[in-house]
């Protein structure tokens, strides 16, 4: 059975007191999980932090978004070679509460997935529809064209060895997760979509799900065969938690 992949999406939480004290508690709980690869993915200013406690751990970090840039005169950007010098080695790309508050196109996030891949950072793309697209029908398509803008200005065998993760923006943080049966339907669309393509970018892809992730819920989302694991976000700010997530996932 291929190893699940548990993400923690801190999104903005933390400061360096708590995060020594979640990431103590972390490595206590989750390091001897054999079965599952664990990543935190921090706020930028605390990836040193991150850094210094995790290394040496199985437990990997990374961060929440980068620059569709590689260097030059972007204030406030961030770019990959800069995740990778504090020993990032994954990166949460398009997540929905980025895309609609600073209006990120698919375009642009399709060129922050190349820019992470060509660094070697994995990517974590995240796609997904709204509940008004879920009602009318559409969500395959919404998440279709999320997909496909990357395979059309890169090719789909970027997709080797990557991440994705399906949010449906309507079960971020409301507490009301996609039904295991919803997750791993929208998970066989974008596999089989990326498998006509390419089928051993397909076979060598994650597919998260990420939604009001609980440790209740995530046992019948993970036994999906199409499920390789989450991306939590309030549930990985108490490590019992995000620690009974990892245990579903094992
Ligand atoms: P919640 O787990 O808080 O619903 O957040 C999910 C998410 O946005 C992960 O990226």
């Amino acid at each position: 059975m291929p190893r699940k992949l548990v993400v923690a999406n801190w999104k903005m939480h933390g400061n360096l007191a708590s995060n020594q004290q979640l990431l103590d508690a972390y490595i206590q709980k989750l390091t001897p999980l054999k079965n599952t690869d664990v990543v935190v993915c921090v706020p930028y200013p605390y990836l040193a932090q991150a850094q210094s406690i995790l290394q040496n751990t199985t437990i990997a970090w990374g961060a929440q978004n980068l620059s569709k840039d590689a260097v030059g005169a972007f204030t406030g950007e961030v770019s990959a070679s800069m995740l990778k010098d504090f020993g990032a080695s994954y990166v949460i790309i398009g997540h929905s509460e980025r895309a609609t508050a600073y209006c990120e196109s698919d375009e642009n996030i399709a060129t922050k997935f190349m820019q992470a891949k060509s660094h070697g950072l994995t990517p974590i793309l995240c796609v997904g529809e709204t509940l008004i697209e879920r009602e009318a029908g559409v969500m395959e398509m919404v998440v279709a064209k999320q997909i496909d803008t990357i395979m059309n200005m890169y090719g789909a065998a970027i997709f080797a060895n990557t991440v994705v993760s399906y949010e449906p923006i309507w079960a971020i943080g409301s507490g009301l997760a996609a039904s295991a049966e919803q997750a791993q339907s929208m998970h066989e669309f974008i596999r089989g979509r990326i498998a006509c393509a390419d089928k051993g970018a397909a076979a060598s892809l994650k597919i998260l799900y990420g939604g009001s992730v609980n440790p209740q819920n995530a046992v019948q989302l993970f036994a999906m065969p199409d499920i390789d694991g989450g991306l939590i976000g309030k549930c990985s700010l108490s490590a019992s938690e995000f620690d009974g997530i990892c245990r579903a996932a094992t």
